[in-house]
């Protein structure tokens, strides 16, 4: 694993009246993916961005959309939103059935599309154990998910470090929620090589000092 560290913006803080802008703003501060939360108003308390918005992101940049799916049911929409033009498909473990999970794995993969699975704060990182080697990425919630602006939940950091100590060298291990530069650097030493921020990035003043606080 190289030293990179990816960041990915999230545009659950941008304006969605001006998408476009907000995504150029990001990709000229230095992101190298766009994070898209997804939310179906039932995994989490929150509705937000679907299939559509993803599609009409696709003609807008050429940076990897790395869409995240909080949502229930996911093998349902992952066709759709490898369609649409994610190249990242993250879902959550507690939203599918163990016996069903490394069906929804393979059927990402076999749609092309890189495949990430997340788990929220109360989770244990063992139950991931089984797929680390099956998947592209792991997320390592640092908040409930739902809504943006929350406060990194500290005791998530020794997650990082579980699964940094399982996982074969090339797995990205994704930390969302909270993330700012302190935050960020916790995740970082603990083994985190992709930090998701929202707010931290789209709430800064200088947007590319922000990403560049990041890295
Ligand atoms: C929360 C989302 C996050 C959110 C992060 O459920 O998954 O991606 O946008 O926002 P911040 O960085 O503000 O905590
Ligand atoms: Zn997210």
């Amino acid at each position: 694993m190289s030293d990179k560290i990816i960041i990915s913006p999230s545009i659950l803080s941008a304006d969605f009246a001006n998408l476009e802008r907000d995504i150029k703003l990001v990709k000229d501060g230095g992101a190298d993916w766009i994070h898209v939360d997804v939310m179906d108003g039932h995994f989490v308390p929150n509705i937000t961005i679907g299939v559509p918005v993803v599609m009409d992101l696709r003609k807008i940049t050429d940076l990897p959309l790395d869409v995240h799916l909080m949502i229930e049911n996911p093998d349902k929409y992952i066709e759709p939103f490898a369609n649409a033009g994610a190249d990242i498909l993250t879902f959550h473990y507690e939203a599918v059935e163990e016996n069903n999970i490394l069906n929804v794995i393979d059927l990402i993969k076999s749609l092309g599309v890189k495949v990430g699975i997340s788990i929220k704060p109360k989770t244990a990182p063992d139950v991931l154990l089984p797929y680390l080697d099956k998947v592209d990425m792991v997320l390592v919630m640092t908040v409930e998910p739902g809504f943006g602006g929350q406060t990194f939940m500290d005791d998530c950091a020794e997650k990082i470090k579980y699964i940094k100590a399982k996982a074969p060298e090339n797995l990205i291990i994704q930390v969302d929620g909270g993330i700012n530069a302190q935050t960020g650097k916790i995740c970082k030493d603990n083994g985190s090589n992709s930090l998701v921020a929202g707010s931290y990035i789209y709430g800064a003043k200088d947007v590319k000092s922000a990403i560049q606080s990041l890295k």
